[in-house]
């Protein structure tokens, strides 16, 4: 039995569909249901045994501890966070309170359970930090990219947030000799990401025939990676990672904002042409993101040299992937643009029309 936080986002729902699709062994899912939470993304698993949804928050200590008492996890696997830049620009108070103050309480119940745990329970427990490569700050051009050994330097509150969970986590080791193990990855896209980011917000609006808005110059870059070659990443942390160790996880895909949108639209035009020309006539260059990184590159040399990963998806491969999932599943996007998606791009993208 392993227990998952966040695991009706995109990362985390991913990761337990490839999870039980790999294994029985059970999940425990708890997640808040914020509006990054959707349980559609497991609509698949509507009945199976082997998945156990909780429908509660990190932060309360009394329901995260009976958790460990009732289902006595080996494992922590936590993806829950509030993960959307832009809304940490906004609105940073939520991302301190789940991403800091969330973690520690999950920190705290984890340890908690394992002080009193013997043998083989305590051998083999291990709480594994989902985390983001946006903590090591921002690269210029002709820079090496980031390694596990690149000192913080967060430019975001969403990352100065992260920064902080992950300085806490490898406090626990080494003040508590708790088994941690911290993952530091780059831009995830694939099936079931809500369209705020990037990726599907393009697909999106393409599709609806609205703007396709790119910050800046478009020429930030950032390092993707498909997601289910995350999923495969954290699962062999998990099984073959040092505890106390901290593993970047990357594609070897950078590209700029620019060219993902382009390729986008070149697959659109591809699929599903439209009379009116070709997708990327909808770009429009809008107002940079206020501290908006320049750059983002992993170097994934000690996951791939000491744990034996590596991606199996390019980002020509990946990106078909996931654009052609969109296609397929119209019915899942039209159910995550509630009201509250609607008040966010009019927030974020005022009078530039984003589709809602
Ligand atoms: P997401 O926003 O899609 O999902 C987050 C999930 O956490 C949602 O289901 C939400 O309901 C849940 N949640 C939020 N606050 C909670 C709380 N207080 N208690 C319980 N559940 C809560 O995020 P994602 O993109 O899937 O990212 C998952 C993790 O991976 C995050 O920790 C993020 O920092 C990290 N990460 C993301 C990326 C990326 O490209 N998306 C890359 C590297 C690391
Ligand atoms: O690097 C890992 C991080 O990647 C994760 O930790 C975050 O949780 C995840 O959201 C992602 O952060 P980014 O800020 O890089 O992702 P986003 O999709 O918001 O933006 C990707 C790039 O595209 C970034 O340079 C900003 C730009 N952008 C984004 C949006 C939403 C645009 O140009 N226009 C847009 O409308």
């Amino acid at each position: 039995m392993i227990l998952v936080t966040g695991g009706a986002g995109f990362i985390g729902s991913n990761f337990i569909l490839d999870w039980l699709s790999a294994s029985d062994e059970p999940v425990v899912n708890l997640d808040a249901l914020t509006y990054a939470g959707n349980l559609q993304n497991l609509e698949s698993l509507k009945g199976d045994q082997r998945h156990i949804f909780v429908h509660g928050n990190i932060g309360d200590a009394d329901l995260v501890a009976s958790l460990f008492a009732r289902y006595r996890p080996r494992a922590v696997v936590h993806f829950a966070a509030e993960s959307h830049v832009d809304r940490s620009i906004f609105g940073p108070d939520a991302f301190f309170k789940t991403n800091v103050m969330g973690t520690l309480n999950l920190l705290e119940c984890a340890k908690a359970f394992w002080d009193q745990t013997r043998g083989e329970e305590k051998e083999r427990f291990r709480f594994l930090h989902v985390s983001t490569d946006e903590v090591y700050g921002s690269l210029r051009f002709d820079e090496a990219p980031f390694t596990e050994e690149t000192p913080y330097r967060p430019n975001s509150p969403y990352s100065a947030s992260k920064a902080s969970s992950d300085h806490a986590v490898r406090a626990w080791f080494h003040t508590y000799g708790f088994p941690v193990l911290t993952t530091n990855c780059s831009n995830n896209y694939g099936p079931y990401q809500f369209p705020e980011k990037l990726i599907p917000l393009v697909i999106h609006n393409a599709l609806s025939r609205l703007p396709l808005p790119i910050y800046g110059d478009g020429l930030n870059i950032r390092d993707w990676l498909y997601v289910k070659d995350h999923c495969e990443a954290i699962r062999t942390v998990l099984q073959k990672g040092t505890p106390g160790e901290t593993y970047n996880i990357g594609g070897r895909n950078e590209r700029n904002n620019l060219t993902i949108v382009q390729t986008i639209c070149g697959l659109l035009d591809e699929w599903v042409p439209h009379e009116a020309g070709p997708y990327a006539n909808l770009i429009e260059f809008v107002k940079d993101r206020p501290g908006h990184d320049r750059r983002y590159a992993i170097d994934a040399t000690k996951i791939r040299t000491q744990l034996g990963w590596e991606p199996k998806e390019s980002f020509e491969t990946g990106i078909r992937k996931t654009v052609r999932w969109y296609l397929d599943h119209p019915e899942w996007v039209q159910g995550v643009l509630t009201g509250a998606y609607r008040e966010w791009t009019a927030k974020q993208y005022g009078s530039l029309r984003v589709a809602g």
